[in-house]
């Protein structure tokens, strides 16, 4: 009996001592997961605050409208960086579907201006070490759309709209919904799925079930 726990207690010794020894052998260094998902969350008066780290979130895609090819004011300069909250990307992985709480980022960046970036006039490039291109300055504005029917019962798709303001950080603390006909109306008639604009995402459409 004693022998014969002893043995175990000696397997046991010896797939530890494996174990930690495979585990001083992993070149991979440990990286710390525990990273803070915040959503934007609701205040008293119905305005919403901002989502504080929707750079974490998942990284959609990132449609480009330089300010030079729209008559020098694009309607959103210039590249428009599109999160969505992890949970509800997990949703829509699973279901294909946008869930009730669903909440994407819209964060507007320039194109880079630098004394070794000087933006050619007609369309707002400039030569790079990767070529000629453009590439993202600094940020320039924050918008947020979120999807709640109890919420937003009124609003088609039960979509609200919200911006934290077109210019540089910081943006706004707290925000109101647009009315519907000045956001939500483009939205309902040009995006491909339920609202969400996944035609440039391919991020979306690759995880689309
Ligand atoms: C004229 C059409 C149009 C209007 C009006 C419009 N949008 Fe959009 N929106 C788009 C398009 C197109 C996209 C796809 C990404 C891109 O090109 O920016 C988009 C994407 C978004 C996204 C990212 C998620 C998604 O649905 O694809 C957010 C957030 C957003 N818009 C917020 C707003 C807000 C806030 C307003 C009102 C102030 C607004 N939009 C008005 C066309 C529009």
């Amino acid at each position: 009996m004693f022998q014969s726990k002893s043995r175990v207690a000696g397997v046991l010794m010896s797939i530890g001592a494996v174990t930690a020894a495979l585990a001083l052998n992993d070149p991979t260094p440990a990286i710390a997961q525990d990273r803070e998902i915040v959503r934007a969350s609701f205040n008293e008066d119905g305005s919403v605050s901002q989502p504080e780290n929707w750079r974490t979130w998942i990284f959609v895609g990132a449609p480009l409208t330089p300010n030079a090819l729209n008559g020098g004011e694009a309607a959103f300069p210039e590249y428009h960086n599109v999160y969505i909250e992890p949970s509800a990307f997990e949703h829509w992985r699973r279901t294909g579907e946008w869930a009730d709480g669903t909440q994407f980022a819209k964060e507007l960046v320039l194109l880079r201006q630098a004394d070794d970036c000087e933006p050619d006039p007609d369309n707002g490039s400039c030569a790079q070490t990767s070529g000629q291109g453009f590439f993202q300055g600094e940020f320039a504005g924050l918008e947020l759309k979120v999807k709640d029917a109890t919420r937003f019962a009124d609003e088609p798709g039960n979509w609200a709209y919200f911006s934290f303001g077109h210019q540089p950080e910081p943006y706004a603390e707290t925000a109101t919904a647009f009315p519907a006909d000045a956001c939500n109306a483009c939205h309902e008639a040009n995006a491909a799925d339920d609202f969400v604009f996944t035609q440039y995402y391919p991020v979306l459409r690759a995880a689309k079930p």
